[in-house]
């Protein structure tokens, strides 16, 4: 009896070691998988930013997150959001709060965002300090390029010297001969300003106008009304401007009655990232009046017809995390799709981190982002917009790697949508264009603010042509015949016509 006891009593040692053994390697397995936050200095409390983009952008960080954890065992990332608003002051606070020692979360490898130029210099300079990498998704300021002054900044952006390629595009393929460009002191609008006027380079006649901020609005009314009182019929305005103060403006534009035939606005892709579908319930007539505006947006990748971008919508839509992106297929989400793709950079540099028996660090990630790192470390795949690779000499999207497209879009009552594209500064498709308050307008499919193609505009237009090239005697004859004809011309196109 007494050796079947110890015999069992071995066998009772044997099974403890045994599930203490197999209890070991469960924990080790456990344990081996390591944690990071991922940190997003979200544009939440900025004024200047509309809220369903910023929660939109806040699902989309989860949602990317989520997404990526699913696929690695090794490591995952814990998205951590902290404010940073969309100026200098507020993103200096969140980068600051994000930084703080916190033991309910796990190290900050790196930091996403934030949308906004000034933002994003600011957050850069503080997160520097501790040498956090800062990836933005949105920040396109050129000034951000400088590797001095910012060396941990990187962003899936294209610069704005390649926004500006695209406008100057837009200002030649519209025939915009004369255009008065309104923009804001900010970091963004005024680089932004400045890289067009570079850009165009005097093949078109700008006037550059530079709003100041107003006591209780974003702009300065009565300066606003100087300049809008001061345009020519055939001027094109382009707005430089952030969303708040783009609606500013055309609110001041609508009761001005310059949002009416023949006035005609342009925005860049900080106007874009207006939503008119948050406007529509508090003021449907001024969404009304700005169906038919024109602007510029960043390629959004279309994420319906294309598998890698359709994986994290549908997450989405399965997590109903709000925000999800909806309406015609042709929308271009503002960065939407970038945002994603910054969150990719970070899981694509610690997979390469580890297949060179690297650890993931900050400094290590750093390392890759700025190209001193091994060269298979640096981020090189295809995401939902496109190749994404960082130039190491700007921090920014390497548009070797993948050529910049933005997307020429128009404003339909609930959206913008895609009418046409450019890449690398070239046009490569155009669709017809319908200028805004087309009930008053000419009813035809117009592409430019030229009126020459207008019968009445053309008649009157080449009659013009022919009499400078004439003499002085046939201008005599034509005011002649201007004084005599006065109804008649009160309808050629470029002269508003009453409602
Ligand atoms: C990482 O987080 C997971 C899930 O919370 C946990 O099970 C694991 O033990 C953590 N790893 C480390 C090394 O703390
Ligand atoms: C630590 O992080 C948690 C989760 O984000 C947050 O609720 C808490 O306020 C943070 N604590 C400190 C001291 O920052
Ligand atoms: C701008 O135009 C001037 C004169 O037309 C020309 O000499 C100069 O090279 C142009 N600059 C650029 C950057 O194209
Ligand atoms: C802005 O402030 C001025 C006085 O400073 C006031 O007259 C005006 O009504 C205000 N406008 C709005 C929209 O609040
Ligand atoms: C818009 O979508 C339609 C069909 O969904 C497609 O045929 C068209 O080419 C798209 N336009 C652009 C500019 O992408
Ligand atoms: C990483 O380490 C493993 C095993 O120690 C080795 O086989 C592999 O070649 C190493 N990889 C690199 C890229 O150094
Ligand atoms: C890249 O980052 C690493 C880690 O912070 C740093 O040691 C190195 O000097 C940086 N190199 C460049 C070119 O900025
Ligand atoms: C243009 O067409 C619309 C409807 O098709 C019509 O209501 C409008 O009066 C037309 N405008 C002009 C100037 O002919
Ligand atoms: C622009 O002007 C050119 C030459 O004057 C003309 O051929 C072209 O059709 C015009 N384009 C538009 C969009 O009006």
């Amino acid at each position: 009896m007494a050796r079947l006891d110890s015999l069992m009593q071995c066998h009772w040692t044997a099974l403890v070691i045994l599930l203490l053994l197999m209890m070991g390697t469960m924990v080790e397995v456990t344990s081996a998988v390591q944690n990071f936050t991922l940190g997003f200095l979200s544009p939440s409390m900025s004024s200047e930013i509309p809220p369903s983009l910023v929660t939109e952008w806040e699902s989309a960080f989860r949602v990317a997150v989520e997404v990526m954890n699913t696929k690695s065992e090794k490591y995952n990332l814990w998205p951590h959001s902290v404010p940073s608003g969309c100026n200098w002051e507020i993103a200096r606070t969140g980068a600051h709060v994000m930084m703080l020692p916190n033991d309910t979360i796990p190290p900050l490898l790196g930091v996403v965002g934030p949308a906004c130029t000034p933002a994003a210099m600011s957050a850069a300079i503080v997160l520097s300090g501790e040498g956090y990498p800062l990836v933005s998704f949105a920040a396109t300021g050129e000034p951000l390029s400088n590797r001095d002054t910012f060396p941990n900044f990187f962003r899936t952006v294209y610069g704005d010297s390649f926004q500006a390629e695209a406008v100057a595009a837009c200002i030649g393929k519209l025939n915009m001969s004369s255009v008065t460009i309104i923009y804001t002191q900010g970091q963004y609008a005024l680089n932004l300003a400045n890289n067009i006027e570079t850009t165009v380079n005097g093949t078109a006649n700008l006037r550059m106008e530079m709003l100041s901020p107003g006591d209780n609005l974003s702009i300065d009314v009565s300066q606003l009304d100087g300049i809008l009182s001061s345009l020519q019929p055939l001027d094109f305005v382009i707005l430089v401007v952030n969303p708040q103060e783009a609606q500013d403006i055309w609110a001041v534009a609508s009761q001005e009655k310059r949002l009416e035939f023949p006035w005609w606005y342009f925005g860049t892709d900080g106007v874009t990232a207006f939503n008119p579908a948050d406007q529509i319930p508090t003021d449907p007539t001024l969404v009304n009046e700005l169906v038919g505006e024109i602007g510029l947006s960043p390629y959004g990748g279309g994420y319906a017809q294309n598998d890698i971008c359709e994986e994290y919508y549908s997450y989405w839509q399965v997590a109903k995390y709000p925000g999800l992106p909806t309406g015609p297929q042709n929308n271009s989400r503002s960065y939407t799709p970038y945002l994603i793709d910054t969150v990719r950079v970070y899981f694509e540099v610690c997979d390469a981190l580890l297949a060179h028996n690297l650890s993931i660090t900050a400094e290590n990630v750093m390392s890759a982002l700025n190209g001193s790192g091994p060269l298979e470390t640096q981020p090189n795949f295809q995401g939902c917009t496109g190749l994404v690779a960082i130039d190491p000499t700007t921090g920014s999207r390497s548009a070797k790697d993948q050529i910049p497209i933005y997307d020429l879009v128009s404003l339909v009552p609930q959206a913008w949508e895609v009418k046409g594209r450019i890449e690398n500064g070239n046009f490569v498709t155009l669709q017809p264009l319908t200028r805004p308050n087309s009930e008053f307008a000419p009813n035809s499919t117009y592409t430019g603010p030229n009126p020459h193609k207008r019968n009445v505009g053309a008649i009157v237009g080449s009659l013009f042509a022919v009499i400078v090239i004439l003499s002085i005697v046939a201008i005599a004859v034509y005011f002649y015949k201007r004084r005599k004809q006065r109804e008649y011309r009160s309808s050629r196109p470029f002269v508003r016509v009453p409602k």
